[in-house]
């Protein structure tokens, strides 16, 4: 199949399209409407058609008599476990989980919070929520009490679903004190906790909302799958804005198993049986889309991974997976490629596996730099697809269909428009720019099946957010451009979210939080250049006068600031004390020039600042500082 031909036909009919692939799922009632409007004007798909999305990932492959395929292989290398789970041994297991869950008095409309390490009982839980309609929202486990408060008071849960501990490398990380701590700051208390006790040795404090997760679900009876309309919220991801408040994105059922699908076939080249391991945590959408509904929609094997590219317990760990699963088709981020280039430059241990069952890997999280793709391909003999996309799409939006037709790598591109997904390159005026110009990336609407529905309790932010700067289009938020072939390649965010490690995080929150200590006035926090994890965040903070601080103190106490609020995943180790901001004479802080003064990137000087004087002054801290670190 021609890949241009496969994309132009889901632009030039999308009713169509989109109903011939939903026709690929089961449906409890079928849809008769494919495309319609919502109450804020926003497309919808398939409203009146109904489903259950773990009806399709267990039930469905067990009627069709694939009960004993393996479902879901757990590969611990922190604890040194490997365990493989059959469809019918993880339906059992979330059936009666689901029942328990229900005992607790939890309903169909309502949510529950799911607070795990990168265990099996994680997707158990996810899937036993969507079996009886209770909408889930999976918060990442690097994230500290207080970003868990702030979700737990956004969405509400009725129950939360956590375990003892996580190991952090050899670190044992204890959960349960964290979601105590969590529920003490929030407003909102859920009613139930249930805590998996992996009897780690980690310490379990008890409360009286705590139910025991092996209880429930020992005393439990299996519970059927209830229909839910297709546009019923399965989960709500929380994602940084461009505020110090986390976005609930809301992922509707139908359209989201629809494109799942779709997505499995045409982008990832998958087919059922295939074993697929996305290296990610169910933490993230990358968890929630390819590691637990998409793979398991699919009828592959998924692979649950505890552990790092490295230190778990060294550079070899990927590869050892990949041959011993006989992994098919995998999926990380750049940084993990780049984390294991440093400890193992000549590719040394990928020699000792046979990794001929690999056909394919995917990068993405962030842009996947050519040099990582040059090293990738001189020790890994298969294409390394680069593919663009976010929480808020679900689903890949830029790739090389490996399913259509295997197109051409242009390195630094992540290829081409992904089906569904018109988009386009525009100015500040809203006017589409010419090849290799660069620009907003932007979708025109109607988004394709399986994207964001709206931000949880706040269809205004979304609307301002997303749709309001280009009337007609969704805006990504990412800046790029695309090349007279048609591929797209992103250059980054055009706000203040920026990405670390391939972890998403908002730096207009962390100077919410550098901006709390008592010895700073003012505060800058931006996203520089890192080799290993993309970018890092860096604080530079103006004291208040007649603050005596220590320079070593303040960074001590801001680093444990941003630590104990947002978690160490936030990855800020460096604050530079200034004497000013460069600002805009209205007042406006200018994060773009001191980004590329950090970054050494040539700059030029705004026409609008304050007192050009002010970037020497900047330029004498960043030298001293650097040396000072060197030290
Ligand atoms: N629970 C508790 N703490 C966590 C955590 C979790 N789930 N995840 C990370 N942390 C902590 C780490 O322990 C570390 O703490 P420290 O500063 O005390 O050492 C800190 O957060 C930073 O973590 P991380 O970025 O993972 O650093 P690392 O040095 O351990 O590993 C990489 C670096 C590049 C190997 C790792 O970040 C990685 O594998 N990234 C890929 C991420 C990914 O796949 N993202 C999915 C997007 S597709
Ligand atoms: P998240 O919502 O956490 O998945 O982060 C989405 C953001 O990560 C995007 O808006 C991009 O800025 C960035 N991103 C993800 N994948 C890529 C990629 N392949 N190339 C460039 N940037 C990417």
């Amino acid at each position: 199949m021609q890949y241009n031909e496969f994309y132009q036909k889901s632009l030039d009919n999308p009713e169509l399209f989109w109903k011939e692939q939903a026709n690929l799922i089961s449906w409890f009632k079928t849809a008769e409407t494919i495309l319609s409007k919502d109450k804020n004007d926003y497309p919808q798909w398939y409203a009146d058609g109904e489903l259950n999305a773990c009806y399709l990932a267990l039930d469905k492959h067990i009627e069709d008599g694939f009960g004993e395929q393996i479902a879901i292989i757990y590969d611990s290398p922190v604890t040194q476990t490997v365990k493989k789970y059959t469809y019918n041994e993880v339906k059992t297991q979330v059936a009666k989980l689901a029942g328990g869950l229900l005992s607790l008095g939890i309903k169909k409309g309502e949510t529950a919070v799911i607070y795990m390490p990168m265990i099996p009982q994680a997707a158990f839980a996810m899937l036993a929520c969507a079996r009886i309609g209770v909408t889930h929202s999976v918060v990442f486990g690097g994230f500290a009490p207080h970003e868990l408060a702030i979700r737990i008071d956004d969405c509400k849960p009725r129950i939360i679903l956590t375990a003892s501990s996580g190991i952090e490398v050899d670190r044992l990380i204890a959960y349960k004190p964290l979601v105590d701590e969590a529920i003490e700051l929030a407003n909102h208390k859920p009613k139930k906790v249930v805590v998996f006790n992996r009897k780690l040795g980690a310490r379990v404090p008890f409360k009286k909302y705590d139910v025991d997760y092996d209880a429930l679900v020992y005393g439990s009876e299996e519970t059927d799958c209830v229909s839910v309309e297709s546009t019923h919220p399965l989960y709500v991801l929380y994602t940084s804005g461009t505020t110090g408040k986390p976005k609930g994105i809301v992922r509707d059922t139908g359209g989201y198993a629809t494109a799942l699908k779709f997505s499995m076939q045409y982008v990832y080249g998958v087919k059922p049986d295939d074993i697929f391991w996305a290296a990610s945590d169910v933490g993230w959408v990358v968890g929630h889309s390819y590691i637990v509904y998409g793979p398991l929609i699919n009828r592959n094997t998924t692979i649950i991974f505890e552990g790092k590219p490295i230190k778990t317990p060294d550079a070899s760990t990927f590869w050892r997976v990949i041959a011993e699963h006989k992994v098919n088709v995998m999926f990380t981020a750049p940084t993990a490629i780049r984390a294991i280039k440093k400890e193992d430059p000549d590719g040394l241990f990928i020699k000792e596996y046979d990794l001929s069952s690999l056909k394919t890997q995917f990068l993405a999280g962030e842009r996947c730099d050519v040099a990582t793709l040059e090293w990738y391909n001189q020790h890994i003999p298969v294409p390394a697809i680069d593919h663009w996309w976010q929480t808020e799409s679900g689903w890949p939006m830029i790739a090389n269909m490996m399913g259509v037709e295997f197109l051409p790598i242009k390195p630094g591109s992540a290829g081409k428009a992904v089906s569904g997904y018109d988009i386009r390159i525009l100015n500040d005026n809203g006017e589409e720019v010419g090849a290799n110009e660069e620009g907003f990336v932007v979708i025109k609407l109607p988004l394709p099946p399986g994207t964001m529905l709206d931000l949880w309790n706040d269809s205004e932010r979304f609307k301002i957010g997303y749709l309001s700067k280009f009337p007609g289009y969704y805006f990504s938020g990412d800046g790029g451009f695309k090349d007279a072939e048609d591929y797209i390649f992103i250059t980054g965010r055009v706000d203040d979210v920026i990405n670390v490690a391939g972890h998403r995080l908002s730096t207009a929150e962390m100077e919410e939080i550098v901006a709390s200590h008592p010895a700073v006035a003012e505060c800058a926090v931006i996203g520089v250049n890192d080799e290993l994890r993309g970018q890092i965040p860096l604080a530079m903070v103006v004291m208040k006068t007649g603050n005596e601080t220590e320079h070593f103190q303040l960074e001590y106490e801001i680093v444990h600031l941003i630590r104990d609020q947002i978690g160490a995943v936030a990855c800020l180790r460096n604050v530079m004390i200034v004497q000013r901001l460069p600002k805009t004479r209205s007042g406006k802080i200018l994060r773009k020039l001191l980004r590329n003064i950090v970054d050494k990137i040539e700059f030029q000087i705004p026409s609008t600042i304050d007192d050009e004087l002010i970037i020497d002054e900047i330029i004498e801290v960043i030298e001293k500082y650097a040396v000072s670190k060197q030290k």
